[in-house]
Protein backbone atom coordinates (compact mmCIF):
# COMPACT_ATOMS: atom_id res chain seq x y z
CA UNK A 1 0.00 0.00 0.00
CA UNK A 2 1.44 3.83 -0.89
CA UNK A 3 2.95 4.97 1.95
CA UNK A 4 3.53 8.85 2.64
CA UNK A 5 4.21 10.60 5.75
CA UNK A 6 3.31 13.70 7.09
CA UNK A 7 5.98 15.36 9.99
CA UNK A 8 4.63 17.58 12.57
CA UNK A 9 7.64 20.44 13.30
CA UNK A 10 6.03 23.63 14.36
CA UNK A 11 5.66 24.29 18.02
CA UNK A 12 7.70 26.32 19.54
CA UNK A 13 9.32 23.81 21.89
CA UNK A 14 8.71 26.16 24.92
CA UNK A 15 9.82 23.50 27.79
CA UNK A 16 13.59 23.68 25.37
CA UNK A 17 14.47 27.00 26.22
CA UNK A 18 16.09 27.93 23.17
CA UNK A 19 16.35 30.15 20.52
CA UNK A 20 16.80 27.02 17.97
CA UNK A 21 13.72 25.95 17.16
CA UNK A 22 13.17 22.42 18.65
CA UNK A 23 13.32 19.92 15.92
CA UNK A 24 16.86 21.30 14.67
CA UNK A 25 18.32 20.22 18.15
CA UNK A 26 20.48 17.51 17.21
CA UNK A 27 21.00 14.40 18.41
CA UNK A 28 23.92 12.04 17.31
CA UNK A 29 24.94 14.79 15.74
CA UNK A 30 21.90 15.61 13.19
CA UNK A 31 19.11 17.57 13.56
CA UNK A 32 16.64 15.20 15.39
CA UNK A 33 14.00 16.17 12.48
CA UNK A 34 16.10 14.60 10.01
CA UNK A 35 16.24 11.31 11.76
CA UNK A 36 12.94 11.22 11.69
CA UNK A 37 12.57 12.06 7.89
CA UNK A 38 15.12 9.33 6.89
CA UNK A 39 13.45 6.71 9.68
CA UNK A 40 10.44 7.01 7.02
CA UNK A 41 11.87 6.83 4.12
CA UNK A 42 13.86 3.53 5.27
CA UNK A 43 10.13 2.44 6.32
CA UNK A 44 9.43 3.11 2.38
CA UNK A 45 7.72 6.50 2.68
CA UNK A 46 7.05 7.81 -0.96
CA UNK A 47 6.86 11.57 -0.04
CA UNK A 48 7.38 13.61 3.41
CA UNK A 49 5.22 16.87 3.90
CA UNK A 50 6.65 18.89 6.93
CA UNK A 51 4.71 20.97 9.31
CA UNK A 52 6.53 24.17 9.98
CA UNK A 53 5.53 27.37 11.93
CA UNK A 54 7.73 28.51 14.89
CA UNK A 55 11.73 29.00 13.36
CA UNK A 56 10.06 28.20 9.87
CA UNK A 57 12.71 29.53 7.42
CA UNK A 58 15.52 28.08 9.71
CA UNK A 59 13.97 24.40 9.48
CA UNK A 60 13.60 24.96 5.63
CA UNK A 61 16.91 25.63 5.43
CA UNK A 62 18.54 22.86 7.16
CA UNK A 63 15.92 20.13 5.73
CA UNK A 64 15.83 19.13 1.59
CA UNK A 65 13.98 17.22 -0.50
CA UNK A 66 10.63 17.25 1.18
CA UNK A 67 7.20 19.35 1.15
CA UNK A 68 6.92 22.44 3.57
CA UNK A 69 3.12 22.92 4.67
CA UNK A 70 3.18 26.46 7.08
CA UNK A 71 1.52 26.49 10.71
CA UNK A 72 0.69 29.88 10.97
CA UNK A 73 -0.54 29.33 14.49
CA UNK A 74 0.67 26.02 17.05
CA UNK A 75 -2.77 25.69 17.76
CA UNK A 76 -2.06 21.75 18.72
CA UNK A 77 -0.44 18.64 16.87
CA UNK A 78 -4.52 18.01 15.61
CA UNK A 79 -4.49 21.58 14.00
CA UNK A 80 -0.69 20.99 12.29
CA UNK A 81 -2.20 18.14 10.81
CA UNK A 82 -5.17 20.17 9.68
CA UNK A 83 -3.22 22.42 7.96
CA UNK A 84 -1.77 19.96 5.74
CA UNK A 85 -4.99 19.23 4.59
CA UNK A 86 -4.56 20.03 0.85
CA UNK A 87 -1.06 17.83 0.49
CA UNK A 88 -3.26 15.14 1.18
CA UNK A 89 -6.50 15.30 -1.21
CA UNK A 90 -5.76 12.93 -3.76
CA UNK A 91 -4.19 10.56 -1.57
CA UNK A 92 -5.88 7.13 -0.85
CA UNK A 93 -3.45 4.46 0.95
CA UNK A 94 -1.81 5.12 4.23
CA UNK A 95 -0.89 8.19 5.72
CA UNK A 96 1.74 8.01 8.55
CA UNK A 97 1.79 10.61 11.09
CA UNK A 98 4.98 11.56 12.91
CA UNK A 99 6.38 14.20 15.63
CA UNK A 100 10.03 15.82 14.39
CA UNK A 101 10.41 15.44 18.23
CA UNK A 102 11.24 11.46 18.27
CA UNK A 103 14.63 11.03 17.01
CA UNK A 104 15.13 7.86 17.90
CA UNK A 105 12.58 5.93 15.54
CA UNK A 106 13.99 3.01 13.38
CA UNK A 107 13.00 2.42 9.83
CA UNK A 108 12.61 -1.09 11.22
CA UNK A 109 9.82 -0.28 14.01
CA UNK A 110 7.88 1.78 11.29
CA UNK A 111 8.13 -0.84 8.92
CA UNK A 112 6.47 -3.05 11.79
CA UNK A 113 4.05 -0.36 12.22
CA UNK A 114 2.52 0.59 9.07
CA UNK A 115 2.61 -3.46 8.33
CA UNK A 116 0.25 -4.15 11.47
CA UNK A 117 -1.32 -1.28 10.44
CA UNK A 118 -1.69 -2.30 6.89
CA UNK A 119 -2.61 -5.59 7.74
CA UNK A 120 -5.47 -5.08 9.94
CA UNK A 121 -8.90 -3.31 8.92
CA UNK A 122 -8.28 -0.65 11.40
CA UNK A 123 -8.83 3.28 10.11
CA UNK A 124 -6.30 4.27 12.58
CA UNK A 125 -3.46 2.92 14.37
CA UNK A 126 -1.37 4.26 16.81
CA UNK A 127 2.27 3.16 18.06
CA UNK A 128 2.41 2.92 21.59
CA UNK A 129 5.12 1.96 24.31
CA UNK A 130 5.47 1.21 28.09
CA UNK A 131 7.52 4.17 29.43
CA UNK A 132 9.14 3.26 32.63
CA UNK A 133 8.61 7.06 33.94
CA UNK A 134 5.27 8.30 31.24
CA UNK A 135 5.66 12.00 32.66
CA UNK A 136 4.49 14.16 30.03
CA UNK A 137 3.06 11.74 27.75
CA UNK A 138 -0.35 10.86 26.54
CA UNK A 139 -1.62 7.56 28.00
CA UNK A 140 -3.05 5.18 26.28
CA UNK A 141 -6.47 3.93 27.96
CA UNK A 142 -7.54 0.19 26.73
CA UNK A 143 -10.99 -1.56 27.56
CA UNK A 144 -10.74 -4.46 29.60
CA UNK A 145 -10.75 -6.62 26.45
CA UNK A 146 -7.87 -4.73 26.05
CA UNK A 147 -8.90 -2.60 22.79
CA UNK A 148 -8.06 1.00 22.40
CA UNK A 149 -10.58 3.49 24.11
CA UNK A 150 -8.53 6.50 24.27
CA UNK A 151 -5.29 8.49 24.74
CA UNK A 152 -5.47 11.00 27.52
CA UNK A 153 -3.26 14.05 27.93
CA UNK A 154 -1.16 14.12 30.83
CA UNK A 155 -2.38 17.62 31.98
CA UNK A 156 -6.19 15.90 31.64
CA UNK A 157 -5.51 13.06 33.02
CA UNK A 158 -6.73 11.65 36.50
CA UNK A 159 -4.27 9.94 39.38
CA UNK A 160 -5.52 6.76 37.87
CA UNK A 161 -4.65 7.22 34.64
CA UNK A 162 -1.33 8.90 35.39
CA UNK A 163 -0.22 5.67 36.59
CA UNK A 164 -0.64 3.98 33.19
CA UNK A 165 2.62 3.60 31.53
CA UNK A 166 1.53 2.71 28.33
CA UNK A 167 1.88 6.33 26.22
CA UNK A 168 1.06 7.63 22.98
CA UNK A 169 4.23 7.43 20.71
CA UNK A 170 2.86 10.38 18.70
CA UNK A 171 3.08 7.96 15.48
CA UNK A 172 -0.09 7.03 13.91
CA UNK A 173 -1.42 5.16 10.25
CA UNK A 174 -4.55 6.72 9.15
CA UNK A 175 -6.34 5.41 6.42
CA UNK A 176 -5.60 8.53 4.26
CA UNK A 177 -9.57 8.83 3.19
CA UNK A 178 -10.62 8.73 6.63
CA UNK A 179 -8.45 11.21 8.64
CA UNK A 180 -9.17 14.75 7.73
CA UNK A 181 -13.21 14.57 8.11
CA UNK A 182 -12.49 13.23 11.72
CA UNK A 183 -9.98 16.43 12.27
CA UNK A 184 -12.67 18.78 11.38
CA UNK A 185 -14.70 17.39 14.29
CA UNK A 186 -11.54 17.96 16.97
CA UNK A 187 -12.47 20.22 19.84
CA UNK A 188 -10.26 22.23 21.77
CA UNK A 189 -12.00 22.17 25.31
CA UNK A 190 -9.32 20.67 26.96
CA UNK A 191 -6.75 21.47 29.92
CA UNK A 192 -4.30 23.14 27.53
CA UNK A 193 -6.84 24.79 24.93
CA UNK A 194 -5.48 22.84 21.94
CA UNK A 195 -6.98 20.52 19.50
CA UNK A 196 -5.47 17.22 19.68
CA UNK A 197 -4.36 14.97 17.24
CA UNK A 198 -5.42 12.13 19.12
CA UNK A 199 -8.87 13.04 19.99
CA UNK A 200 -9.44 12.27 16.15
CA UNK A 201 -9.00 8.34 17.15
CA UNK A 202 -11.84 8.25 19.50
CA UNK A 203 -14.07 10.48 16.86
CA UNK A 204 -13.46 7.89 14.72
CA UNK A 205 -14.50 4.83 16.90
CA UNK A 206 -17.59 6.69 17.69
CA UNK A 207 -18.05 7.01 14.65
CA UNK A 208 -18.19 2.99 14.01
CA UNK A 209 -15.17 2.54 12.89
CA UNK A 210 -11.52 0.41 14.46
CA UNK A 211 -8.54 1.95 15.62
CA UNK A 212 -5.66 -0.74 16.27
CA UNK A 213 -2.70 0.47 19.53
CA UNK A 214 0.50 -1.62 18.04
CA UNK A 215 2.99 -1.49 21.03
CA UNK A 216 6.72 -1.07 20.08
CA UNK A 217 9.21 -3.63 21.71
CA UNK A 218 11.67 -1.21 22.72
CA UNK A 219 10.34 1.73 24.21
CA UNK A 220 13.72 3.96 23.81
CA UNK A 221 13.04 4.45 20.12
CA UNK A 222 9.72 6.17 21.01
CA UNK A 223 11.41 8.78 23.41
CA UNK A 224 9.94 12.49 22.60
CA UNK A 225 12.03 15.14 23.53
CA UNK A 226 10.69 18.38 24.93
CA UNK A 227 13.44 19.40 27.43
CA UNK A 228 17.39 19.49 27.30
CA UNK A 229 17.13 16.75 30.20
CA UNK A 230 15.44 14.64 27.48
CA UNK A 231 17.81 15.79 24.88
CA UNK A 232 20.33 14.37 26.51
CA UNK A 233 18.29 11.41 27.42
CA UNK A 234 18.14 10.27 23.72
CA UNK A 235 21.91 11.33 22.92
CA UNK A 236 22.99 9.06 25.40
CA UNK A 237 20.68 6.08 23.85
CA UNK A 238 22.27 6.99 20.26
CA UNK A 239 25.33 7.14 21.35
CA UNK A 240 25.34 3.84 23.22
CA UNK A 241 23.62 2.17 20.00
CA UNK A 242 26.05 3.69 17.22
CA UNK A 243 28.62 2.07 19.61
CA UNK A 244 27.34 -0.90 19.52
CA UNK A 245 26.53 -1.05 15.83
CA UNK A 246 30.24 -0.25 15.32
CA UNK A 247 31.44 -2.99 17.68
CA UNK A 248 28.64 -5.62 16.12
CA UNK A 249 30.99 -4.67 12.77
CA UNK A 250 34.38 -5.22 14.30
CA UNK A 251 35.47 -2.06 15.79
CA UNK A 252 37.01 -1.50 19.78
CA UNK A 253 35.87 0.65 21.62
CA UNK A 254 37.48 0.55 24.71
CA UNK A 255 35.41 2.84 26.79
CA UNK A 256 31.83 3.58 24.64
CA UNK A 257 31.04 6.09 27.28
CA UNK A 258 33.37 8.55 26.80
CA UNK A 259 33.22 7.92 22.82
CA UNK A 260 31.05 9.99 20.95
CA UNK A 261 30.45 8.97 17.30
CA UNK A 262 28.39 10.62 14.85
CA UNK A 263 25.14 8.67 12.76
CA UNK A 264 26.59 8.52 9.78
CA UNK A 265 30.36 7.72 10.46
CA UNK A 266 31.87 4.82 9.15
CA UNK A 267 34.69 2.88 10.94
CA UNK A 268 37.07 -0.19 9.10
CA UNK A 269 37.80 -3.47 11.23
CA UNK A 270 39.93 -3.86 13.91
CA UNK A 271 40.45 -0.12 14.63
CA UNK A 272 40.33 0.87 18.45
CA UNK A 273 39.13 3.69 19.37
CA UNK A 274 40.46 5.27 23.01
CA UNK A 275 38.66 7.15 25.19
CA UNK A 276 37.61 10.56 25.22
CA UNK A 277 37.22 10.58 21.38
CA UNK A 278 34.89 12.48 19.47
CA UNK A 279 34.10 11.23 15.43
CA UNK A 280 31.80 13.30 14.14
CA UNK A 281 29.57 14.79 10.70
CA UNK A 282 30.74 12.35 7.32
CA UNK A 283 33.96 11.14 8.82
CA UNK A 284 34.99 7.98 6.92
CA UNK A 285 38.15 5.89 9.16
CA UNK A 286 39.51 3.18 7.47
CA UNK A 287 41.01 -0.50 9.28
CA UNK A 288 43.38 -1.55 11.56
CA UNK A 289 43.83 2.44 13.22
CA UNK A 290 44.24 3.45 16.76
CA UNK A 291 42.50 6.56 17.30
CA UNK A 292 42.57 8.58 20.49
CA UNK A 293 42.54 9.00 23.50
CA UNK A 294 41.39 12.51 23.32
CA UNK A 295 40.75 12.89 19.33
CA UNK A 296 38.69 15.15 17.77
CA UNK A 297 37.67 14.47 14.04
CA UNK A 298 34.71 16.33 12.02
CA UNK A 299 34.36 15.74 8.61
CA UNK A 300 37.77 13.32 8.29
CA UNK A 301 38.86 11.51 5.50
CA UNK A 302 41.34 8.16 7.32
CA UNK A 303 42.72 6.08 5.50
CA UNK A 304 43.68 2.56 7.13
CA UNK A 305 46.61 1.86 9.54
CA UNK A 306 46.55 5.33 11.17
CA UNK A 307 47.55 6.52 14.59
CA UNK A 308 46.52 9.39 16.13
CA UNK A 309 45.77 10.90 19.80
CA UNK A 310 45.17 14.15 21.73
CA UNK A 311 44.52 16.03 18.78
CA UNK A 312 41.62 17.91 16.88
CA UNK A 313 41.42 17.50 13.15
CA UNK A 314 38.74 18.69 10.42
CA UNK A 315 38.06 18.66 6.90
CA UNK A 316 40.72 17.42 5.91
CA UNK A 317 42.36 13.57 4.99
CA UNK A 318 44.95 11.64 6.51
CA UNK A 319 46.54 8.49 4.08
CA UNK A 320 47.18 5.44 5.09
CA UNK A 321 50.17 4.92 7.66
CA UNK A 322 50.47 8.55 9.14
CA UNK A 323 51.36 9.01 13.24
CA UNK A 324 49.27 12.01 13.78
CA UNK A 325 49.80 13.68 17.38
CA UNK A 326 49.91 14.53 19.97
CA UNK A 327 48.40 17.70 19.56
CA UNK A 328 47.65 18.16 15.59
CA UNK A 329 45.14 20.97 14.65
CA UNK A 330 44.72 19.57 10.93
CA UNK A 331 42.28 22.70 9.30
CA UNK A 332 40.22 22.26 5.92
CA UNK A 333 41.96 21.91 2.63
CA UNK A 334 44.77 19.25 4.19
CA UNK A 335 45.93 16.11 2.56
CA UNK A 336 48.47 14.76 4.74
CA UNK A 337 50.13 11.53 2.55
CA UNK A 338 50.94 8.07 3.18
CA UNK A 339 53.28 7.49 6.11
CA UNK A 340 54.24 11.15 7.38
CA UNK A 341 54.69 11.67 10.60
CA UNK A 342 53.24 14.84 12.61
CA UNK A 343 52.79 15.52 15.87
CA UNK A 344 53.96 17.63 18.89
CA UNK A 345 52.28 21.10 18.35
CA UNK A 346 52.26 21.31 14.59
CA UNK A 347 49.58 23.05 13.00
CA UNK A 348 48.62 22.10 9.09
CA UNK A 349 46.13 24.37 7.03
CA UNK A 350 45.14 23.90 3.15
CA UNK A 351 48.05 22.41 2.54
CA UNK A 352 49.42 18.67 0.97
CA UNK A 353 52.21 17.13 2.85
CA UNK A 354 53.94 14.26 0.29
CA UNK A 355 54.40 10.64 1.34
CA UNK A 356 56.82 9.97 4.16
CA UNK A 357 57.52 13.30 5.22
CA UNK A 358 58.13 14.04 8.67
CA UNK A 359 56.84 17.41 10.86
CA UNK A 360 57.92 16.09 13.95
CA UNK A 361 57.47 19.37 16.28
CA UNK A 362 56.07 22.86 16.61
CA UNK A 363 54.98 23.75 12.94
CA UNK A 364 53.02 25.95 11.41
CA UNK A 365 52.37 25.09 7.56
CA UNK A 366 49.62 27.06 5.70
CA UNK A 367 49.07 26.58 1.94
CA UNK A 368 52.00 24.83 1.09
CA UNK A 369 52.70 21.88 -1.24
CA UNK A 370 55.05 19.79 -0.09
CA UNK A 371 56.47 16.70 -1.41
CA UNK A 372 57.80 13.47 -0.52
CA UNK A 373 60.09 12.46 2.21
CA UNK A 374 61.03 16.04 2.98
CA UNK A 375 62.06 16.97 6.84
CA UNK A 376 61.08 20.13 8.29
CA UNK A 377 63.11 20.93 11.48
CA UNK A 378 61.50 21.80 14.23
CA UNK A 379 60.27 25.66 14.51
CA UNK A 380 59.23 25.98 11.33
CA UNK A 381 57.05 28.46 9.63
CA UNK A 382 55.34 29.40 6.53
CA UNK A 383 54.71 33.26 6.30
CA UNK A 384 51.68 32.89 3.97
CA UNK A 385 49.91 35.83 4.65
CA UNK A 386 51.18 39.74 3.89
CA UNK A 387 48.25 41.29 5.84
CA UNK A 388 46.44 41.40 2.54
CA UNK A 389 46.47 38.37 0.30
CA UNK A 390 47.73 34.66 1.15
CA UNK A 391 50.66 33.24 -0.91
CA UNK A 392 51.54 29.63 -1.21
CA UNK A 393 54.80 27.50 -0.20
CA UNK A 394 56.16 24.92 -2.75
CA UNK A 395 58.52 22.60 -1.42
CA UNK A 396 60.27 19.93 -3.69
CA UNK A 397 60.66 16.04 -2.30
CA UNK A 398 63.33 14.85 -0.45
CA UNK A 399 63.79 18.73 0.80
CA UNK A 400 65.68 19.33 4.69
CA UNK A 401 64.37 22.38 6.07
CA UNK A 402 66.16 23.43 8.80
CA UNK A 403 65.29 24.35 12.41
CA UNK A 404 63.45 27.84 12.86
CA UNK A 405 63.25 28.25 9.32
CA UNK A 406 60.77 31.17 8.04
CA UNK A 407 59.63 30.60 4.37
CA UNK A 408 57.96 33.70 3.19
CA UNK A 409 55.54 32.68 0.23
CA UNK A 410 55.39 32.67 -2.58
CA UNK A 411 58.46 30.84 -2.66
CA UNK A 412 59.44 27.36 -3.99
CA UNK A 413 62.30 25.47 -2.27
CA UNK A 414 62.93 22.45 -5.21
CA UNK A 415 63.61 19.05 -4.49
CA UNK A 416 66.74 17.79 -2.41
CA UNK A 417 67.56 21.48 -1.15
CA UNK A 418 68.90 22.32 2.02
CA UNK A 419 67.98 24.87 3.99
CA UNK A 420 70.19 26.01 7.33
CA UNK A 421 68.85 26.55 10.42
CA UNK A 422 67.51 30.02 11.26
CA UNK A 423 67.23 31.04 7.87
CA UNK A 424 64.31 33.53 6.82
CA UNK A 425 63.76 32.41 2.81
CA UNK A 426 62.26 35.12 0.91
CA UNK A 427 63.37 33.78 -2.36
CA UNK A 428 63.66 30.56 -4.67
CA UNK A 429 66.02 28.08 -3.47
CA UNK A 430 67.13 25.72 -7.01
CA UNK A 431 67.75 22.39 -6.76
CA UNK A 432 70.11 20.63 -4.62
CA UNK A 433 71.32 23.92 -3.23
CA UNK A 434 72.09 25.05 -0.05
CA UNK A 435 70.39 28.35 1.33
CA UNK A 436 71.78 30.18 4.08
CA UNK A 437 69.83 33.24 5.42
CA UNK A 438 70.71 34.47 8.55
CA UNK A 439 73.58 36.92 9.97
CA UNK A 440 76.54 35.51 9.99
CA UNK A 441 78.02 34.75 13.66
CA UNK A 442 80.87 36.95 14.47
CA UNK A 443 82.75 36.46 17.83
CA UNK A 444 84.31 38.85 19.58
CA UNK A 445 87.29 38.14 21.45
CA UNK A 446 88.14 39.20 25.30
CA UNK A 447 84.68 40.76 25.60
CA UNK A 448 84.45 39.69 29.17
CA UNK A 449 87.97 41.55 30.12
CA UNK A 450 87.06 44.85 28.29
CA UNK A 451 83.49 44.75 30.05
CA UNK A 452 85.45 44.80 33.58
C1 LIG B 1 2.31 14.64 21.99
C2 LIG B 1 0.99 13.89 22.16
C3 LIG B 1 1.13 12.90 23.29
C4 LIG B 1 2.28 11.96 23.01
C5 LIG B 1 3.58 12.71 22.73
C6 LIG B 1 4.63 11.75 22.18
C7 LIG B 1 -0.79 15.43 21.48
C8 LIG B 1 -1.86 16.33 21.95
N1 LIG B 1 -0.08 14.84 22.43
O1 LIG B 1 2.51 15.36 23.21
O2 LIG B 1 -0.08 12.15 23.43
O3 LIG B 1 2.46 11.08 24.10
O4 LIG B 1 3.37 13.73 21.72
O5 LIG B 1 5.89 12.34 22.11
O6 LIG B 1 -0.62 15.25 20.30
N2 LIG B 1 3.33 20.52 16.83
C9 LIG B 1 2.96 21.25 15.72
N3 LIG B 1 2.00 22.19 15.86
C10 LIG B 1 1.34 22.41 17.02
C11 LIG B 1 1.72 21.66 18.16
C12 LIG B 1 2.72 20.72 18.03
O7 LIG B 1 3.51 21.08 14.64
O8 LIG B 1 0.46 23.26 17.03
C13 LIG B 1 4.42 19.52 16.69
C14 LIG B 1 5.61 19.82 17.58
O9 LIG B 1 6.56 20.61 16.87
C15 LIG B 1 6.14 18.43 17.90
C16 LIG B 1 4.93 17.54 17.79
O10 LIG B 1 3.93 18.28 17.11
O11 LIG B 1 7.12 18.01 16.96
C17 LIG B 1 4.39 17.13 19.16
O12 LIG B 1 4.09 18.29 19.90
P1 LIG B 1 4.47 18.42 21.44
O13 LIG B 1 4.02 19.74 21.91
O14 LIG B 1 5.86 18.02 21.66
O15 LIG B 1 3.48 17.31 22.04
P2 LIG B 1 3.65 16.50 23.39
O16 LIG B 1 3.23 17.36 24.53
O17 LIG B 1 4.97 15.87 23.47
CA1 LIG C 1 6.80 16.02 22.28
Amino acid sequence: MSLETLILAAGKGTRMKSKLPKVLHKVGGKPMIQHVIDAARGAGSSREVVVIGSGAELVKKTIQNVEFVLQEEQLGTGHAVLSAKEKFTDSEGTILILCGDTPLLTSNLLKKFTAAHDASNCAATVLTAKMPDATGYGRIIRNTDGTFKKIVEEKDANEFEKKIQEVNAGCYCFDAKKLFGALEKVKNDNAQGEYYLPDVLTILLDAGEKIGAFRADYADETLGINSRVQLAAADRVFRMKKNNELMDEGVTIVDPNTTFIDVDVEIGQDTIIYPNTYIEGNTTIGEDCAIGPNIRFVNMKVGNKVTAHFSYCHEAEICDGVTLGPYVHLRPGTTIGENVKIGNFVEVKNSSIGEGSKLPHLQYIGDTDMGNGVNVGCGTVTCNYDGKSKYRTTIGDNAFIGCNTNLVAPVKVDDGAYIAAGSTITKDVPKDNLAIARARQTNIEVWNDKRK
